[in-house]
């Protein structure tokens, strides 16, 4: 046999997909994130691309961040963490809605614009009209000197490293954990106590490794994707902060696989998706113990009584959720604003299983690019 030293072949550093590889990049993306900003011993993070405009950021009326795709869910994630813990309101938009519809937005206000690529066209344009506004402007970007770094007028870089495949994954969780960090420098002296930020940042800094504990799954998942891998539509259910995770779960499948996906507040379901449950749906719960579980549960027994196969992804040692699920993946303890960035592991990775039992080619989908520069 011939040995392949094809330099695509080395990039991929003995995985089969370089969305296998990027996802199971997260554990080391987390700690190079978190390097040099994560300050446990003083109790504060240091975000050296926004310092100067600390004070004026914590001043703001209001932030909105704008994004799209996969960072947009970020954004999501984003707005429950500022609101909780830094008390400012937030507002998540579209980009691309943002900059047509003529945006009440000014000095008194914070634009946030999230992009891994840092050129994505509707993104740039939003952070235009919010600059004409006359809002403070701050980027998240993963491509250093990318268009949208350079027009901010101040952000920070989530540290990623280059990301191939055209699902995003591991731009998502350096995302989050930026917006995790930016939460607790808004809240700094404000509206948490030092004691709290020392628990959140600790529980940060355990992250990698229980990252690391999930993808010891793989197996698992797979013979999960194995089973569903033929389903012709899925649900994805969360609340909470797993509501974005919810939405993130079913855009990867879309993204991959071609199935259809939705993703949904749990709570919403009985306000439409539960008119489509039958016992050919899969219905994936994000059903971790925290403020929601109680409430989780029972629209799983809801499901349930309506037949469709549940999967669930719970907290470790749950006997609960394994009672009523028909697969439960177990992801380590963690408190609510953290599960999101375990949350979403196993999604990544089934969704990568099932696209690739389907012979789908993962890193390149069919009609989707890795950055839309055009509108
Ligand atoms: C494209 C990519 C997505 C990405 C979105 C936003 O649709 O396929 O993975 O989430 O653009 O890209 P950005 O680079 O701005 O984060």
């Amino acid at each position: 046999t011939e040995l392949d030293f094809s330099l695509e072949k080395i990039e991929k550093g003995g995985f089969e997909h370089f969305m296998l590889k990027e996802i199971f990049e997260q554990p080391s993306v987390m700690h190079d994130v978190m390097r040099g900003r994560v300050r446990l011993e003083e109790g504060r993070v240091c975000l050296g691309g926004i310092e100067d405009y600390l004070d004026r950021l914590k001043q703001a009326k209001r932030i909105v961040i704008c994004a799209c795709g996969t960072s947009w869910h970020a954004g999501l994630i984003g707005e429950y963490l500022i609101e909780e813990f830094a008390r400012i309101p937030v507002e998540v938009d579209y980009a691309s809605e943002f900059r047509y519809r003529n945006p009440i937005v000014g000095k008194d206000d914070v634009v946030i614009v999230i992009s891994q690529s840092g050129e994505t066209a509707d993104t740039l344009a939003a952070l235009r009209t919010a600059k004409e506004k006359g809002a403070l402007v701050m980027g998240i970007c993963n491509v250093v000197g990318s268009t949208i770094a350079r027009e901010t007028l101040c952000g920070m870089y989530t540290h990623a490293g280059p990301e191939v495949g055209v699902a995003s994954t591991k731009a998502f969780t350096a995302q989050v954990i930026m917006l995790y960090m930016l939460a607790m420098a808004l809240s700094k002296g404000r509206t948490i106590s030092h004691d709290e930020i020392i628990l959140n940042l600790t529980e940060l800094a355990d992250l990698p490794a229980k990252a690391d504990r999930i993808l010891n799954l793989d197996g698992q998942i797979r013979d999960i994707a194995e089973r569903f891998k033929d389903a012709k539509n899925f649900l994805y259910l969360g609340r909470g902060y797993n509501f974005p995770v919810a939405l993130e779960g079913a855009l990867k499948l879309k993204e991959i696989s071609y199935i259809h996906a939705e993703g949904y507040p749990a709570a919403e379901m009985k306000h439409g998706p539960i008119a489509l449950i039958d016992e050919d749906m899969p219905v994936i719960f994000i059903a971790t113990r925290d403020s929601t579980y109680a409430k989780i549960l029972s629209n799983i027994e809801e499901v349930r009584s309506r037949k469709g196969r549940v999967i669930a992804i719970a907290s470790e040692g749950d006997k609960e959720v394994a009672r009523l699920a028909e697969h439960v993946i177990y992801i380590p303890q963690a408190s609510g604003p953290i599960t999101p960035l375990l949350t979403v592991i196993p999604l990544q990775l089934l969704a990568y299983h099932i696209a690739t039992l389907r012979g789908c080619n993962v890193d390149r989908p069919r009609n989707l690019a890795k950055s839309v520069t055009v509108e």
